[in-house]
């Protein structure tokens, strides 16, 4: 087997390689002139497996051309199978007509994944899990929370209340109460537009209790900045805001900055930008779980037990 890294995230490619104890494919990334994306594997792939690691981050539609890009040329030069591994799925949240016409671009880019000629997607904390029905091609859908409740078991968490920052993240939220043996508590959310929300009245009893904000994403951490807001109004003693994809877009940090968690906990799937130094920020790595997952698929084995 190969496994190849896009422009997007070589560090988390990097990651995986190194788990496995594999060096990544050699790969020839880049424009031409017109600033179309030009690419040549270097490698021979004839008749071997091969994975390509591209998280679909900012510029979200570069990378994602990109991915389609080195999928066609791996195709055409007789992988005998391609696995996209995505750790961050952008477009996830555009999954349904919420108005009147409107895309469903989620769908779409399901579509355009499978027919560039992969035969198998390995993604992870997918907006909504049923995006996996957007694909007709086996979907992998791991979950960051082995990692992130390992890290919370660590912390010394007292009588913790997970809460869900809205009524879509109450299974996630739920399954974190679960492993870590704390109730479950729901923020009432509404958003306002694409950069703002309003937090409401919190459903549990939270008061003198570490609180941890489960969320799948953090964008432009207005979730996660007024539901800190509210938690504390609330009375919780120690406040942990947690994501598995760190977009933070426009002007997260200061959000985060202002509202002050007490930590916020994210993964690797997207690479940090520059946070501010004073930012309580732990970034987790997923390369060991992708890197489980991937040689379990190399292996034919069964990748449920990397589920939570
Ligand atoms: C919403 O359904 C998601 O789970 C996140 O809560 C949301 O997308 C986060 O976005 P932002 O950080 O911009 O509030």
């Amino acid at each position: 087997m190969r496994i190849f890294s896009g422009s997007a995230h070589p560090r988390l490619a990097e990651g995986i390689g190194r788990h496995l104890g594999i060096e990544l494919g050699r790969i020839v990334l880049g424009h031409f002139p017109d600033s179309e994306t030009k690419v040549q594997v270097l490698d021979d792939v004839r008749g071997r497996e091969a994975f390509v690691v591209q998280s679909l981050c900012r510029p979200v539609n570069e990378s994602l051309m990109e991915l389609l890009i080195i999928v066609d040329a791996l195709r055409r030069a007789s992988a005998s199978s391609i696995c996209a591994v995505i750790p961050y799925f952008a477009y996830a949240r555009q999954d349904r007509k919420h108005a009147g016409r409107v895309p469903i671009t989620a769908k779409l880019v399901a579509n355009l994944i499978t027919t560039s000629g992969v035969n198998r997607v390995l993604t992870m904390d997918l907006h909504a899990s049923q995006i996996q029905g957007f694909f007709d091609i086996p979907v992998d859908h791991l979950y960051a929370a082995p990692v992130h409740i390992e890290y919370l078991m660590k912390r010394g968490l007292e009588k913790p209340v997970i809460l869900a920052p809205d009524i879509g993240g109450v299974k996630m939220a739920g399954a974190f109460a679960k492993r870590l043996g704390g109730d479950l508590a729901i923020l009432q959310k509404e958003r306002m537009n694409d950069h703002e929300v309003r937090c409401g009245h919190v459903i549990g009893e939270i008061e003198g209790r570490d609180v941890v904000i489960v969320d799948d994403v953090i964008s432009t951490a207005s979730t996660a900045s007024e539901a800190t807001k509210v938690v504390r109004a609330n009375g919780a003693k120690r406040i942990i805001v947690l994501a598995t994809h760190g977009i933070l877009a426009e002007s997260a940090f200061a959000r985060l900055s202002e509202a002050a968690p007490d930590e916020i906990v994210l993964t690797d799937t997207i690479p940090m930008g520059n946070p501010p130094k004073n930012l309580p920020l732990t970034v987790l790595s997923v390369a060991g779980l992708l890197g489980d997952a991937v040689i379990r698929i190399h292996r034919n084995q069964s990748v449920s037990s990397l589920f939570l």
